[in-house]
């Protein structure tokens, strides 16, 4: 009977070892140790032994059974191993091969018009600074000079979080600005950057999307005044328009973070159903800005007696829908093949002021 255990074990142990894929190895097991299997089988007679040769047997059998079981595992880790290795090699892809023949992606116009104001503001020697979507609401409104009971508050339709534990609500936040605010208590002036991003109201119909897209500026420096101000929107307005005569117009307004503070507009014609931004007899409001309040300054601990500077935001899509021509700002949202096949821009043309934004 040990013969026959140690034959049988031999036996396997090249059947395990021949098993050359898969399917090979688990016919294997379910004749070894499957219900009808030889193993099995062997097992099955200890029933009908004296209680003297089930002692010695028993623990042969078992014995047996284990190691034929670990074979069987180990054959099929490395089996298992050989099929992913199969399989990736029919699964490589050569990148280098030219795209010219496939289908391509484009650049949506929200992207492209975001690279082409960081490629006008890094011009002026502006960077890019970046705040989180959700916003605590000391960043998003208190340390803008909007407190609790302010009425601006009700003006931004806020998303709120629940409250957490300390009852302190997160918020979606409603406009860039609070960008401003963390530039300002990490950074030492002078300050030069701007913050584009996604921005969150409680708003939609064909000019409002509950996302929308923001870009905030924001200039601290000794001897910074209005005239910085107007420069600085004239020349990104001009570079972004495309257009070398552009006018603008300061119009007085209300900012809980500036004062004072404006809104501007620029020159353009409606003719034909047509914005055209330059000249004519119309007033496009594109932006609000002013210089940044002294009570925003003292809330990021800096001294207004010493420091000063400008501030401005602009809703990006609208940027975009006027100067590529777009009606309805919730096509941006339903990518539509075609709409974006259509307004699309190259993926590998990156907007320069050398080569021409939008060429
Ligand atoms: N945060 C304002 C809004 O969302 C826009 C704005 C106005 C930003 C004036 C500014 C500013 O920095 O100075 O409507």
């Amino acid at each position: 009977m040990q013969d026959q255990i140690s034959s049988l074990r031999s036996i396997i142990e090249d059947e395990v070892g021949a098993a050359n894929d898969l399917a090979a190895l688990e016919a294997v097991r379910v004749a070894t140790l499957g219900k009808k299997g030889s193993v099995s089988g062997l097992m099955k007679g200890l029933g009908g032994m004296s209680p003297d040769e089930r002692k010695t047997m028993g623990p042969l059998l078992n014995a047996l059974k284990g190691e034929v079981a670990t074979l069987i595992a180990a054959r099929k880790a490395v089996l298992e191993d050989a099929a992913l290795d199969a399989r990736l090699k029919t699964e490589r892809l050569d990148i280098t091969l030219p795209v010219l023949d496939h289908p391509s992606g484009s650049v949506h116009p929200i992207s492209q018009v975001m690279d082409e104001i960081a490629e006008i503001f890094a011009g002026l020697g502006f960077d890019v600074a970046e705040g989180p979507d959700l916003e605590s609401d000391f960043h998003n409104f208190t340390a803008l000079n909007i407190p609790p009971e302010h009425p601006a508050r009700q003006d931004h339709d806020t998303f709120y979080l629940a409250p957490d534990a300390n009852g302190d609500r997160k918020v979606l936040r409603t406009h860039t600005s609070p960008v401003q605010i963390r530039t300002m208590m990490s950074k030492e002036p002078p300050i030069r950057i701007i913050a584009p991003g996604r921005t969150y109201r409680s708003d939609s119909d064909a000019t409002h999307t509950p996302m929308f897209h923001q870009v905030e500026g924001l200039v601290i420096d000794k001897d910074t005044h209005l005239g910085h101000l107007k420069g600085t929107l004239e020349a990104f307005l001009k570079a972004f328009f495309e257009v070398d005569a552009v006018t603008l117009r300061l119009r007085p307004s209300y900012f809980p973070f500036t004062e004072p503070s404006m809104e501007v507009d620029v020159q353009c014609s409606f003719d034909g159903g047509m914005v055209k931004i330059g000249d004519g007899n119309d007033w496009l409001e594109i932006l609000g800005s002013g210089m940044v309040n002294t009570k925003v300054l003292e809330a990021c601990d800096l001294d207004p007696t010493v420091y000063q500077g400008f501030a401005f935001g602009c809703g990006i899509d609208r940027l975009a829908m006027l100067k590529y021509g777009m009606n309805d700002l919730r096509a941006f949202f339903d990518a539509d093949l075609n709409w974006l096949r259509h307004y699309g821009f190259r993926a590998l043309d990156l907007p320069t002021i050398a080569g021409g934004l939008s060429r």
